[in-house]
C-alpha cells in the first residue's frame, strides 16, 4: 500500500488540477490532498474564489482523492509525511527543488504541470 500527498488550494478545479490528481494516484494507492485553508491562502496572498469546505467537498468528490486533510502553514509537510506514512510526495514542477528537504522522509516527485491553464489564467480570462 502506497500513500501519495499532494497540496494545493485547488480553487476554480480545472483540467490542469484533474490531470495532476490523476497522475499522482498512479504512483500510488491512497491519495491526500492537503487543501490550503482560508487564512493560508491570505497568508500567500492568494484568495480563493470558492471557501475551503466547498473546495473540499469538490475535491472529495473526485476519483482519484482519497483524503482531504488542511493545510495551515508551509512547515506541516514533514509532519504529515510521518503522520500518514507518506511514501510519496508529488506536486506540479513549478514546485521544482522546492520540497527536496522531505527526501528524508520519502520520495519526492515533481510532474510536469498542464501547459496553458491556471485558476488565475481563468480568473483573468473571465474579467476580459
Ligand atoms: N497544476 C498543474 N497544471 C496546471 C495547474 C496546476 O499540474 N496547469 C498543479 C500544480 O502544480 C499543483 C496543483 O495543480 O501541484 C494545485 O495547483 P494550484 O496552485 O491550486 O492551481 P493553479 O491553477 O496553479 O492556481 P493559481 O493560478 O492560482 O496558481
Amino acid at each position: 500500500m502506497r500513500t501519495v500527498l499532494t497540496y494545493g488550494t485547488y480553487d476554480l478545479i480545472h483540467y490542469g488540477h484533474i490531470n495532476l490528481l490523476k497522475r499522482a494516484k498512479g504512483l500510488g494507492d491512497f491519495l491526500i490532498v492537503a487543501l490550503s485553508s482560508d487564512e493560508f491562502n491570505l497568508l500567500k496572498h492568494k484568495e480563493a474564489y470558492h471557501k475551503f469546505e466547498e473546495r473540499k467537498l469538490i475535491l472529495e468528490s473526485i476519483r482519484y482523492v482519497d483524503l482531504v486533510i488542511p493545510e495551515e502553514n508551509w512547515d506541516q509537510k514533514i509532519e504529515d509525511v510521518k503522520k500518514f506514512k507518506v511514501d510519496v510526495f508529488v506536486m506540479g514542477d513549478d514546485w521544482e527543488g522546492k520540497f527536496d528537504f522531505l527526501k528524508d522522509f520519502c520520495e519526492v516527485i515533481y510532474l510536469p504541470r498542464t501547459p496553458d491553464i491556471s485558476t488565475s489564467k481563468i480568473k483573468t480570462d473571465l474579467k476580459k
